[in-house]
């Protein structure tokens, strides 16, 4: 088959290099933004009357008759042809003959797969950052519901102080909002029209860039056709931002597979978001969240791939670009699925209270408290911290909690203990002593709810 390209070559292409040099088999999910480009572009060629209105017609007409083609399925796309851009050109030159060429008039595939890209990833990161405002509104309704659930709060996966439920669920939705922070100020970067740059330099007709990015809805066109046609830094970007948010959802997956075992309990997940077992007819597992955990590497792995693939390329543009698709498709359908999963999860997942008791059963989640209540009397700190151990090893020994443990217990570890000191030492009265801006305490908790409420409802729309 003759390339589109062919001019300059007498033998045709080994079969290896077309195969190893198709991209068609998946950049094809480009096409809606390749014809729209392409219109776009034909339109600016006619304003500017490099080519003929009757052309522009022609050719317009036959883009979307192949749009329509691709949207039935019917489009049949060839590997001999490389990539959506060719396949769609020959296409368009079967169909209305040689005033196909006209297209490509002062435009190279340089410019027009970055175009693409950009149209593409706007689109897709639209969707993500809708997809996030979502589940950020799932965290914020369980957080409004869950706000009396006292649990334990833990580091180094011990048990630390008594915390809100609410604030646990709150602390993954301050991530996810700064993540839909850098998704929306990434949108900037890729919400830039390149087309005019060609092949590396610029081109010699008379075009309108500013029209073309008009038709198109870019604020801004790039600056510099080198740097438009060979930089990928956006796409970077893109993953970069992707990767951070996959690391914070598999966090919090990781704690919903540990909440869903028996031995936290703390929830269960909706059958419709776990596996069963093949061989052990008890099993319900929380494959979805396991799965997401399990994609975060992938989608590291691909920004790993970006930035190796852009380290060593001289200016401008070198077919080692190409490679950039895979990643970026991967990575746009794994955080865009992750996130929607995560979502419909949390929506549909029983919560699961756990009785007072048990919470304050071992752990001593008080304790700090208890030697803050002692200092406050005017112990110095080092002995309150004294008093609170031998109390804890009392407990201990006595098999109580310090919930259980009686006044009179406490006066004989130091006769500055009062009757109030149950005010302090409950798993509650801990909890809302933490009245500090950004703690635990109820009162501080309707502040965020209310404060987060507001930030959701008064988000403008990405543009
Ligand atoms: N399929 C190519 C890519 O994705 C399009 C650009 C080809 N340009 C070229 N000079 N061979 O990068």
């Amino acid at each position: 088959m003759k390339k589109l390209w062919g001019g300059r070559f007498t033998k045709s292409t080994d079969h290896l290099m077309e195969q190893f040099s198709a991209s068609i088999s998946y950049d094809q999910r480009l096409y809606p933004y390749d014809i729209e480009g392409s219109i776009a572009h034909c339109k600016m060629l006619e304003k500017c009357k490099i080519i003929k209105s009757t052309e522009s017609k022609k050719i317009i007409a036959g883009l979307q008759k192949i749009l329509k083609e691709f949207e039935r399925g019917e489009f049949k796309c060839d590997e001999k042809l490389e990539d959506i851009h060719m396949n769609i050109e020959s296409r368009l030159t079967q169909m209305i003959g040689p005033v196909a060429g006209k297209l490509h008039t002062a435009r190279s595939r340089n410019d027009q797969v970055c175009l693409d890209v950009r149209l593409y990833l706007r689109e897709e990161t639209r969707d993500i950052e809708s997809a996030m405002g979502n589940l950020c509104q799932t965290l914020l309704k369980l957080a409004r519901k869950h706000i009396d659930w006292i649990v334990p709060g833990y580091t180094h996966m011990q048990r630390a102080q008594p915390i809100r439920f609410s604030h646990h669920l709150l602390a993954y939705m301050e991530m996810i909002l700064r993540d839909r922070e850098r998704m929306r100020d990434m949108y900037k970067r890729i919400n830039i029209m390149p087309l005019g740059s060609a092949a590396l330099a610029g081109t010699n007709f008379p075009i309108d860039r500013n029209y073309t990015a008009k038709l198109l809805k870019f604020p801004e066109i790039t600056h510099n056709s080198m740097d438009a046609v060979s930089d990928r830094d956006f796409l970077i970007e893109f993953c970069s931002t992707s990767a951070i948010i996959m690391m914070h959802l598999s966090r919090f997956c990781e704690e919903i597979i540990l909440w869903s075992t028996s031995e936290f309990d703390f929830m269960e997940l909706s059958d419709a978001y776990s596996t069963g077992s093949s061989i052990m007819p008890q099993k319900k597992n929380p494959d979805s969240a396991e799965l997401i955990r399990g994609k975060t590497g992938r989608v590291y792995g691909n920004l790993v791939s970006l930035l190796s693939m852009m380290k060593s390329l001289p200016l401008a543009y070198n077919r080692d670009l190409q490679e950039d698709k895979e990643p970026l498709f991967d990575t746009v359908d794994t955080v865009f699925q992750s996130v929607a999963l995560m979502n419909e999860m949390l929506k549909t997942a029983r919560w699961k209270k756990i009785p007072q008791e048990k919470l304050s059963a071992r752990g001593f989640l008080t304790a700090t408290d208890l030697a803050d209540y002692l200092a406050q009397n005017g112990t110095p700190f080092r002995e309150a911290h004294e008093i609170t151990g031998k109390t804890v090893a009392y407990c201990l020994k006595n098999n109580k909690t310090l919930e259980t443990v009686t006044l009179e217990e406490l006066q004989a570890l130091s006769p500055k203990i009062q009757k109030d000191v149950f005010a302090h030492i409950s798993m509650e009265g801990s909890a809302d002593r933490k009245n500090v801006y950004g703690g635990t305490a109820k009162n501080q908790i309707e502040k965020q709810i209310k404060r987060l409420e507001k930030k959701l409802k008064t988000y403008p729309k990405i543009k």
